[in-house]
């Protein structure tokens, strides 16, 4: 068994909460949790960077190659688990490395200019170690004809406006009293206030401040006014007037402080659910290698590698992460999707639970044409919603909560659907084939039955994910502040226990690729999930 498998097999029994080892997080150098555990987990404990850690032979090899082309070690930078190596040469010399031939290609439409080659090869002895080289045969040029941008990764912003409605609701008993949130007719206002009696956590306070923390992924060089930042609080939380977040800068990305104009909604939301919990925005930089289909034809994919390799070598990165951000599973390459989502496992392995929104275009958007030349019309899963290491969220409307998609209110379309790249994990294969038996032969042969199937949870809106990743914030508060492990790898958990603590919903379906998409339904759908949270609940089952 190969060491990422081990990782992976250790994951699953640190994540069951059924398994003796549960929570049983590993740490990124050897650390006992607590003087207490040391002697117990002593043989237990491992190092997640040991796992992840190439076989020595690897390693040596790799050095052996830069050294045969007078490589100074010292100029490669190695990640914390030395599983990716980053080094700059000309490009006469990585024609000579690769033995291949580079060029300059041009985009037309664009004007984008990108160096890549047709192909390439390594030393024989070196294929079997290296999973992927880039730079080196994906384009980032458009090839398909059209272009109509991609509206998944444009955060929704602004739809909550000044309309507040103040409410002092409380969350005692079942059904929350969201009635004062009612805007009009049937449109429901979701300030942090409604939201926070909707999903039962208007009455938890926050302990562990000086130990939890929440983290915001941001690629897209956004930015926060902090004027509108405290005007936000103002109208919506006041007690939290003049606290703001700490942004750490993942290669060269940009995040600025003075913008004009919108925010992002995801800050104001994260900050002021999760309040006083210590916020940190990561702001990411860099293209990741791209695949074009008529949703992207252009590269406007985001290096999750770069972020996920950049948390692997913090010592405590936060305990949750929330990211809005899905690219068309086809337009990210395999190896690099592979690369990504098992990194994703590491942290996991080291108590992070990572939350992703599951997009808004349905069932797919774009033409759902295949990018592999042969044009075949399929439902477009999204990528990192279809890692299975992951925990993906979908998106709600009104109230009582339906599936948002052609409900009344809908601004969009919750994405849901099944993995092409990622087969399905054992932890929900029982309930996905519950719900695929009671569809019957829906859809033939436009989604891969086989395949990794999500959302796993639900919330409302527009910024579901980061309401999501605030609720699980404040679950784990409560544990840290109980001398607990934080949840970590959500999933399993969620597919054992936790979805008694949340609300199913099964109203609502998500159109896309000309079809009607799926029918949310009792239990688990590729919708919403098993539904949105209920802390109080969440919390009892703990
Ligand atoms: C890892 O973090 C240390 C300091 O915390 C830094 O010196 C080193 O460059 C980082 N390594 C990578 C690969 O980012
Ligand atoms: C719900 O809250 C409103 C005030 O916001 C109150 O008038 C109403 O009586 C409450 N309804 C129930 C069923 O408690
Ligand atoms: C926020 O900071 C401003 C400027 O320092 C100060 O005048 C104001 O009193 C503070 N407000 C609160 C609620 O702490
Ligand atoms: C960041 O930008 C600086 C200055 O432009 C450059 O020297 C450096 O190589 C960049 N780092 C990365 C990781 O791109
Ligand atoms: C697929 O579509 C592209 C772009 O329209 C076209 O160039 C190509 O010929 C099509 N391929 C097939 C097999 O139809
Ligand atoms: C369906 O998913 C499996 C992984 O579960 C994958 O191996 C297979 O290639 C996928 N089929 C298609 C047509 O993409
Ligand atoms: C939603 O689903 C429930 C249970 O399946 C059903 O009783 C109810 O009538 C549905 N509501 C709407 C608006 O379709």
């Amino acid at each position: 068994m190969s060491r990422f498998l081990i990782l992976v097999d250790r994951l699953y029994k640190i994540s069951d909460p059924n398994h003796q080892d549960y929570g049983l997080h590993l740490s990124k150098e050897f650390a006992f949790l607590s003087p207490l555990f040391a002697l117990l987990t002593y043989c237990k404990f491992r190092e997640v960077d040991d796992f992840a850690r190439p076989h020595s032979n690897a390693l040596d090899m790799f050095n052996q190659w830069l050294h045969a082309h007078s490589i100074d070690s010292g100029s490669v930078t190695l990640s914390s688990a030395q599983d990716w190596a980053t080094f700059t040469v000309p490009v006469s010399q990585a024609e000579v490395m690769l033995n291949s031939e580079f060029h300059i290609y041009h985009h037309q439409t664009s004007g984008r200019r990108v160096i890549r080659t047709l192909e390439y090869s390594l030393p024989g002895l070196l294929t079997e170690y290296i999973d992927t080289i880039q730079p080196t045969t994906y384009f980032g040029s458009g090839t398909s004809e059209n272009d109509i941008g991609n509206p998944l990764k444009k955060r929704r912003s602004g739809a909550q406006s000044s309309a507040a409605s103040k409410s002092s609701l409380s969350s005692s008993g079942s059904a929350p009293n969201v009635s004062s949130c009612l805007f009009e007719d049937d449109f429901y206002l979701w300030t942090p206030a409604c939201l926070s009696s909707l999903y039962h956590f208007d009455t938890y306070i926050p302990q562990a401040t000086d130990q939890n923390a929440l983290g915001v992924v941001s690629y897209a060089g956004d930015c926060q006014n902090m004027d509108d930042l405290q005007a936000f609080f103002k109208e919506y939380k006041p007690d939290a007037i003049n606290s703001s977040f700490t942004v750490e800068i993942v290669n060269n990305g940009t995040y600025g402080t003075d913008c004009q104009g919108e925010g992002t909604l995801d800050v104001e939301h994260a900050d002021s659910l999760s309040y006083p919990t210590p916020i940190v925005v990561y702001a990411v930089g860099g293209e990741p290698p791209f695949i074009p289909d008529s949703l992207s034809p252009d590269d406007t994919n985001e290096p999750y590698l770069d972020w996920v390799m950049y948390v692997l070598n913090q010592t405590n990165p936060p305990q949750t992460f929330s990211t809005s951000y899905a690219d068309d599973e086809q337009s990210v390459p395999p190896d690099y999707a592979i690369r990504v989502c098992n990194s994703f496992a590491q942290l996991g392995a080291r108590g992070v639970s990572l939350l992703f929104g599951s997009g808004d275009a349905g069932v797919g958007g774009g033409s759902c044409l295949s990018n592999d030349g042969t044009n075949q019309t399929r439902f477009q899963p999204l990528f990192p919603a279809s890692c299975p290491f992951v925990t993906t969220v979908g998106g709600t409307v009104g109230f009582p909560e339906e599936a948002s998609g052609v409900a009344p209110g809908s601004q969009f379309t919750t994405g849901g659907g099944f993995s092409n790249y990622f087969s399905r994990p054992s932890y929900q294969s029982s309930v996905v084939m519950q719900y695929l038996e009671a569809q019957g032969t829906l859809y033939p042969g436009l989604f891969n039955t086989s395949g990794r199937a999500y959302p796993d949870v639900a919330a409302q809106g527009n910024s579901l994910h980061t309401i999501e990743a605030a609720v699980v914030a404040l679950l784990n508060d409560y544990l840290i502040s109980e001398g607990r492990p934080p949840l970590g790898f959500l999933n399993p958990w969620l597919y054992e226990k936790g979805y008694q603590g949340l609300n199913d919903i099964s109203n609502g379906s998500n159109p896309g690729c000309g079809t009607n998409g799926f029918t949310a339904g009792i239990g688990w759908d590729p919708l919403t999930g098993f539904g949105t949270p209920n802390f109080e609940l969440l919390q009892t089952l703990l």
